[in-house]
């Protein structure tokens, strides 16, 4: 299988989902711009993020965020040829801001419209470095999922494995908070990690045996007894390297499983914890070691953006998929 034709005219895509107002423009598969407005800030003071305070920083900056999209790129509103939006699944107020932003703009310009699944976003991400080869598994990690997909061509996918309780990125937020790296908690416990020891505190890796899921549930309450029990001994950056490490090892383990299971060749790491530089360096190790190709997006195109909708909107665009002003934000949606 070889990649499939994408779209040629300028495409503006939206991404708000959850916490990122996202506007990017794309020729084929080049990226042209890609904006992020993060709402981490606002939402830090509350520990996570509140569905009803996002949809209303959504309302305030996408249309800024479109323009600067726009310009950043150098087109015009007037040469964008169809629009792509993040319509599933996400917090369906948030999700609301882009679809109805798409639509409108949509309607005015008489161009087309697409409703885009997030996760095949994100599996699409790794685009923007490669061609990458089919079949290939992609790994998707993020703050709401873990999934192991097994891509025979784009738009064809059978979920391998995936998590039975929490997500990989819930484990590094949870965890965060327990030890009091503060919100949102992937980034913080890599920065801690970096002067602590991963061997440590050993800690739990969930389901045990020849399996391709994944559980991470007994990792949050491990840690919680593990700061109960230290109190005052703790050293936050022993707690934050084991507690990295084992979340990296599990997903390697269970990865390069996936991989052997369906006899492929290519391994693509995507989603928000895809940024964390450990489970990067380990998974380029390990594929290498096996003679497995393996490729991961730059940091910025790992957590939410409108860039990766953009290119998996691009490709169903190029094969004549359309949606009608009918398209809703859908709250819940396998891939
Ligand atoms: O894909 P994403 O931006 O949003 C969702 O669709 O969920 O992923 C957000 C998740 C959060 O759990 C965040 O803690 C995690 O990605 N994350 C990281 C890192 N940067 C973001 N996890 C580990 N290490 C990082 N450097
Ligand atoms: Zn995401």
């Amino acid at each position: 299988m070889s990649l499939p034709a994408f779209f040629e005219g300028p495409l503006l895509a939206l991404e708000t989902s959850c916490d990122e107002t996202s506007a990017a423009v794309l020729r084929g598969r080049s990226i042209l711009s890609n904006i992020v407005a993060s709402q981490i800030e606002m939402h830090r003071k509350w520990g996570g993020v509140v569905p009803e305070a996002a949809s209303r920083a959504h309302v305030e900056a996408i249309l800024p965020a479109i323009e600067e999209a726009l310009s950043a790129a150098g087109v015009g509103l007037s040469d964008i040829e169809a629009v792509a939006v993040t319509n599933r699944p996400g917090l369906v107020g948030a999700l609301s801001v882009g679809v109805t932003a798409a639509k409108a703009l949509t309607f005015v310009k008489g161009v087309p419209l697409l409703g885009v699944h997030h996760l095949e976003g994100h599996l699409c991400s790794p685009l923007s470095v490669a061609d990458l080869p089919f079949p290939h598994v992609c790994l998707i990690v993020s703050g709401g999922h873990t999934e192991l997909v097994e891509v025979s061509e784009l738009g064809s996918y059978r979920v391998l494995g995936q998590t039975i309780d929490d997500a990989a990125g819930e484990a590094f937020d949870k965890g965060a908070r327990l030890l009091g790296l503060g919100y949102p908690g992937g980034r913080a416990v890599q920065e801690a990690a970096l002067s602590g020891r991963s061997d440590r505190y050993p800690l739990p890796k969930g389901l045990k045996g020849d399996t391709i899921d994944f559980s991470f549930s007994g990792l949050k309450t491990a840690v919680l007894r593990l700061v109960e029990s230290e109190g005052e001994r703790l050293s936050v950056a022993d707690a934050a390297a084991s507690l990295q490490e084992t979340i990296v090892a599990v997903l390697t383990e269970r990865a390069l499983r996936a991989v052997e299971r369906i006899g492929a060749r290519a391994l693509t790491l995507a989603g928000g914890v895809a940024a964390n530089l450990a489970l990067r360096e380990r998974l380029a190790t390990e594929c290498s070691r096996r003679g497995i190709g393996f490729w991961t997006p730059p940091v910025e195109l790992c957590t939410d953006n409108a860039a990766m909708i953009g290119l998996a909107g691009s490709y169903r665009l190029a094969r004549g998929e359309r949606d009608g002003f009918d398209l809703d934000a859908t709250p819940n949606a396998p891939l």
